[in-house]
């Protein structure tokens, strides 16, 4: 196992994608063209401009093997803020083909919502949502939200001055595995023609960006009231730093995108950072692996702050940063580390100044009298011992608890430092320790506690027991020295139901387990609010929009959420579906749909799927 896998968890879709990447490449792209004159048939408030009748391609000099991923090595790109200063950066990434027109499509509103689809069980076997727990209302001013992030949904990739970010140069690096002959490979094939479209879509997925209105207002007619979106860092500041130029365009675009939300009676909920870390910042200095991305980060932030201040209300710095900081230490973004950093190292030092800059942009936040709130976006659980009262599995459970929420939530919400598990296994070569003033400046900056809560799985110790691996850095566990089991120690019983292998292999559906993950986190990080900002699932099929996993998950999972409310007193304020519309989903592609809307990739029409008319009965009527 190669030492970044021990610390994040995407390493299968991360290589399996990739290497699947390797087959798109010499594929066909006559899908490519049908899907831009679909396009340019759209109903525009402008006439489009002309179709380019190039086509973005990975580059065939990087596609040789896995080492062979070309990025300039760090520092070798000079600081050039003119507009071919901004094209060396885009030309890192390679032709891209931005879509042929500039302005936001307008909806026709009302939008009437589908009839009921048909019942698919018998009552007495399947009850409707809207039966269930009737006596139980939600809380007031509650949060019925959807999510979606810059990358995942906007497309435009290139548009009115945006620059390029590490996503848009990760999708097209080709080959994430040497042997891909696993069997993940074969259950993929099938999907061949599929996954052809992911090159465009890459650039284009739901074109959120010009089609936000639309977007909005088809959530609106559900009952939401509140979209989690992430503000794209690279198009406010093409360049990222803080001494580099704000792309006024970019700030237009955002202020008019939130405008349009309040009117439509949908919150508009901010995250500043959802992974597509500026390309010239990882160029520059090796993005999060350096320090120097701490006072680049803060300035974006007040940039935005002060933008949108009394509008947005509530506002995440950082999603997920624990997945985010495994992430950039494995293929392909482990080639541009920070001098001193190495594939072992980077998600420690990542962790570290992903905490300095959320302090310091909370700092700056609370001292220019921003209104509203603000805190981070977690993943993960605490998990269950496997086998039950076992002394290793339950200590097993205290080290997946450390390492994951515990990273950065201990340090948020209780002590400012590290948790002492992480300080006793890691040296500061590999975790570098918080000064004093880091501490006193990190601790309490969050005013809720969020968790994206997808799952809760039991926790396993080193099948060689926890001693020796704690101990022993060559240790194929070690650091974290505990593994995620999905099945129960006494029959190999699943713990919850598993989506299409192929769409996402780390989820697994367990409702069952909510309440008392959420009690699990009230308990270690105790705060006065709460929200689920991201919750969902995928399942095959999904095309025909009728999701019967999702939708048992959902129904079990919102009830759960009123009996954690009402009998855990637990002061969930929010959730928040993962997500809006069927989306670019990191390195699956477009395959794993999360959506609750289906998107045609030839059109780009959205169709609400039931799980959307479900969960639209539960939440907007309590
Ligand atoms: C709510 O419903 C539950 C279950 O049906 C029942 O036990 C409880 O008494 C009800 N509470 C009220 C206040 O009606
Ligand atoms: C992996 O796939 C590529 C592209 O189809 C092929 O050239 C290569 O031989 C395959 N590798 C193995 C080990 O099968
Ligand atoms: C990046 O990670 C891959 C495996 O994920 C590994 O094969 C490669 O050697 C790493 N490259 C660097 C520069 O660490
Ligand atoms: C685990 O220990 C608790 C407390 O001692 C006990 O109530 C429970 O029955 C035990 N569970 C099992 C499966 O042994
Ligand atoms: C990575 O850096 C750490 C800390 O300097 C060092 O202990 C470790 O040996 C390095 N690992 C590799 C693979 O170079
Ligand atoms: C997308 O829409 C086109 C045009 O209406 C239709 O021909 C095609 O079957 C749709 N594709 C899917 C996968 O629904």
């Amino acid at each position: 196992m190669s030492p970044h896998l021990r610390y994040g968890l995407l390493c299968t879709s991360l290589c399996l994608a990739a290497s699947l990447a390797t087959v798109i490449a010499t594929g066909t792209t006559t899908q490519i063209s049908s899907s831009f004159s679909a396009l340019s048939s759209m109903p525009l408030t402008a006439p489009p401009t002309p179709i380019a009748t190039s086509v973005v391609r990975t580059s065939s000099t990087s596609a040789s093997s896995v080492s062979g991923v070309s990025f300039p090595s760090v520092g070798s790109i000079p600081k050039d803020f003119s507009p071919a200063g901004l094209q060396r950066l885009w030309d890192v990434v390679g032709p891209v083909e931005p879509p042929p027109f500039t302005t936001t499509r307008i909806p026709k509103t009302p939008i009437a919502l589908p009839s009921a689809p048909p019942p698919l069980y018998p009552s007495w076997f399947a009850p409707a949502p809207a039966d269930i727990l009737t006596n139980l209302t939600l809380p007031k001013g509650f949060f019925f939200g959807v999510a979606t992030a810059a990358y995942q949904v906007e497309g435009a990739a290139k548009s009115e001055g945006k620059g390029p970010t590490m996503w848009d140069w990760n999708s097209r690096q080709p080959n994430g595995v040497a042997d891909n002959t696993t069997g993940k490979i074969s259950l993929w094939s099938h999907r061949w023609k599929e996954l052809r479209l992911m090159i465009p879509v890459w650039d284009i997925v739901d074109l959120q960006y010009f089609l936000y209105k639309e977007d909005v207002a088809r959530v609106a007619a559900l009952g939401v009231n509140a979209h989690s979106f992430s503000i794209s860092w690279a198009r406010i500041f093409p360049f990222g730093t803080a001494d580099s130029p704000v792309n006024q365009e970019a700030l237009k675009h955002y202020s008019d995108l939130i405008d349009y939300h309040i009117a439509a009676g949908v919150a508009p909920v901010a995250t500043l950072f959802h992974w597509d870390t500026p390309l010239a910042l990882q160029a520059y200095y090796g993005g999060f692996t350096s320090p120097k991305i701490v006072d680049d980060f803060v300035n974006y932030a007040k940039t935005v702050f002060k933008a949108y201040n009394g509008r947005v209300k509530t506002w995440y710095t950082f999603n997920e940063p624990r997945v985010y900081c495994g992430q950039i230490a494995g293929y392909p973004f482990n080639i541009s580390f920070a001098p001193g950093v190495n594939s072992s190292t980077a998600p420690y030092q990542c962790s570290y100044n992903v905490l300095r800059a959320h302090a310091g942009a909370v700092k700056a936040f609370r001292e220019m009298g921003i209104q509203g709130e603000i805190a981070f976006k977690n993943d993960d659980f605490v998990g269950i011992p496997w086998r039950a009262n076992n002394t290793d599995d339950m200590q097993a459970v205290e080290r997946h608890a450390a390492f994951r929420l515990g990273a950065f939530s201990n340090p948020i919400y209780t002590t400012g430092d590290w948790p002492e598990i992480m300080t006793d296994t890691l040296p500061p070569s590999f975790l570098p320790r918080f000064t004093a003033q880091d501490k006193k400046d990190i601790k309490g900056t969050a005013d809720f506690f969020a968790i994206d809560s997808y799952r809760t799985q039991y926790i396993m110790a080193p099948p060689d027991g926890l001693a020796a691996c704690v101990s022993n850095p060559s240790h194929p566990l070690w650091p974290e020295c505990n593994t995620p089991v999905l099945f129960d120690s006494n029959a190999g019983w699943a713990a919850g139901i598993s989506p299409d292998p192929a769409s996402d292999s780390w989820l697994q559906a367990t409702p069952n387990f909510l309440r008392q993950s959420l009690r699990d986190i009230q308990t270690r990080w105790p705060t006065k609010k709460m929200y689920i900002s991201e919750f969902g699932f995928v399942e095959p099929f999904e095309e025909l929009r009728t999701e019967l996993f999702r939708i048992t998950e959902d129904v079990a999972r919102t009830s759960e959420i009123l009996l954690a409310i009402h009998e855990d007193k637990l002061p969930i304020a929010g959730i928040f579906a993962w997500a809006m519309v069927d989306n670019a989903e990191w390195s699956s592609g477009t395959s794993a749909k999360f959506g609750i809307q289906y998107v045609n990739y030839t059109t780009l029409e959205r169709q609400y799927k039931r799980s959307a008319l479900s969960l639209c009965k539960d939440l907007s009527e309590r």
